[in-house]
């Protein structure tokens, strides 16, 4: 028997609960995993509280991201007692994720535990720390240099938000953080690298076609009216990542930014993300990431106060990252 955060429905209704299972009932995968550490991520948020249709068949169990220990395999890659990183392919979505003491998964959805990194702290970055690295990944591709401007981060206090604002930092790009929690964020994201702090409610307004031009770059896990006034006021020639919908999947925009200023809007995906690349981001965030963001960003909970936290972060009160101990 292990512990694990079920989601059954009842009359359409997500119903969460911790409960003990049988590992019979795990599906025959290649690879049993003992999970150290989860995380909760929006979307963890989404599923648990039953408030987006993330989950793809009840009962379930969720949790994208996990990290912890090989107990039987089938796959040479990742012997028994190595340590691995499963994030997204579907994880927690339709099939049996992270929120539990035990997984079953497939070889192919793994990457090895980068060296010098602890199970938790992969946790610490997870999902969001993940797509944070691709979206700066994703700038300096699109040839924005740190001496072109200001970079712009929407979102700054949620995990994406703030980890990409530490990766900016760390890699000499001025980071602006536009947050919705000036007043209770502001020293934590100044600490993590912010260069200044934007007050969410301007970015709120209804964005005309084209805006004084203010930013090299830009980040956005907001998406929306918050992502329409982003992109009117990108620089000549400059590059916004999206990657995510916090304030909605909508996008009211007009195509001036694109033909009278050449703005590029990149499209990040996590979960489909490729193997090398993957590897590739993970060994960047852990060369790059400093002390303090473990330290200062993060928050550790046990599997009891997922269900509470769930609410949190769909309700935009989680700052930083949460990990959820196994
Ligand atoms: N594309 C991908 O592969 C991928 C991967 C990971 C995450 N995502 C998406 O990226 C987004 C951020 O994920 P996360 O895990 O960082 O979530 P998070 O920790 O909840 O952060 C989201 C942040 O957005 C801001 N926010 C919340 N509600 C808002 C609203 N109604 N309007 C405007 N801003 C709001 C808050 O920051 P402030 O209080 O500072 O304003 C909040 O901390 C989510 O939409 C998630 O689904 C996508």
């Amino acid at each position: 028997m292990f512990n694990a955060l079920i989601l059954e429905q009842h009359d359409k209704k997500t119903i969460a609960e911790i409960r003990q299972i049988d590992e019979s009932r795990l599906p025959n995968e290649e690879i049993l995993v003992a999970v150290d550490y989860s995380s909760i991520n929006y979307k963890d948020g989404l599923a648990i509280t039953g408030k987006g249709r993330v989950i793809k068949a009840f009962p379930a169990i969720p949790g994208i991201d996990l990290a912890g220990t090989v107990l039987q395999s089938n796959d040479q890659r990742y012997p028994v007692g190595s340590k691995i990183i499963s994030t997204g392919w579907g994880v927690g979505e339709s099939y049996w994720g992270g929120l539990a003491e035990k997984v079953a998964l497939k070889a192919d959805w793994l990457v090895p535990l980068t060296d010098g990194l602890s199970t938790k702290n992969a946790m610490k970055i997870g999902t969001a720390g993940l797509t944070a690295m691709l979206c700066v990944q994703a700038l300096i591709d699109a040839d924005i240099k740190p001496d072109d401007g200001e970079i712009l981060v929407t979102g700054a206090s949620g995990g994406v938000g703030s980890t990409a604002i530490t990766l900016l930092a760390q890699l000499g790009y001025k980071a602006v953080a536009v947050t919705g929690r000036a007043k209770e964020n502001s020293e934590l994201l100044t600490t993590l690298g912010a260069t200044r702090i934007i007050e969410r409610g301007e970015f709120e307004e209804p964005a005309r076609a084209l805006e004084q031009q203010h930013w090299a770059g830009a980040i956005d896990t907001v998406g929306s009216k918050v992502l329409a006034k982003v992109l009117s006021q990108m620089n000549y020639n400059g590059a916004v990542a999206a990657c995510g919908l916090a304030g909605g999947f909508d996008l009211p925009t007009t195509v001036m930014p694109f033909i009278l200023r050449g703005v590029k809007l990149l499209g990040i995906d996590s979960v489909y993300c490729e193997y090398d690349k993957r590897v590739q981001a993970w060994q960047r965030l852990t060369t790059l990431l400093p002390e303090k963001f473990y330290q200062q960003a993060c928050t550790e909970i046990s599997l009891n106060e997922t269900i509470h936290y769930a609410e949190k972060i769909i309700n935009g009160q989680v700052t930083g990252r949460t990990v959820v101990k196994l």
